[in-house]
């Protein structure tokens, strides 16, 4: 399975940091930037990793920024996008589960690079549930025809 990963300036530390631990664990990694702590867009980098995954190239998707909050709102209005900002492990783990979130969104202004690491590993490795939660999914999936 491959993961996007993409970040803007405030969220350098942390894609670096997230980037390596996840391709410890076996996954393949597709960086699409930025990669330097320069100051930049963050729409930018949303649509890219958004991009790798309706393509189909990527299955889930990593992004941060100094709040995660940004990255969110931008990798939300992508049709098929199921981004969640989460601040914890718990959150992490259950936007999977119940959500079949598709992108993790992270803040590298509001949390120490373990607990990023300890999230993004919940998100890649936890399975959609299904069952109950699949007709709330495809209810939130019907809103794309919204945008
Ligand atoms: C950049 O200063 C900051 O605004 C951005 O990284 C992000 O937090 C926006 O939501």
């Amino acid at each position: 399975m491959k993961i996007a990963i993409g970040c803007d300036h405030a969220g350098f530390g942390i894609k670096n940091a997230v980037k390596a631990h996840v391709e410890s664990k076996g996954y393949e990694v597709v960086d699409v930037g930025t990669y330097s702590a320069d100051s930049c867009h963050y729409p930018v980098y949303a649509n890219a990793v958004c991009e790798k995954i309706l393509s189909g190239e990527c299955a889930l998707g990593i992004l941060i920024c100094g709040t995660g909050i940004g990255m969110s709102i931008a990798a939300n209005k992508h049709k098929g996008i199921r981004a969640a900002c989460c601040e914890n492990t718990f959150s992490a783990r259950m936007t999977r589960m119940h959500n079949d979130a598709n992108v993790l969104c992270i803040g590298e202004r509001v949390m120490g690079y373990g607990l990023a690491c300890d999230m993004a590993d919940l998100f890649v490795d936890t399975p959609f549930e299904g069952g109950r939660h699949q007709a709330r999914v495809d209810d939130l999936n019907a809103l794309d025809a919204n945008k």
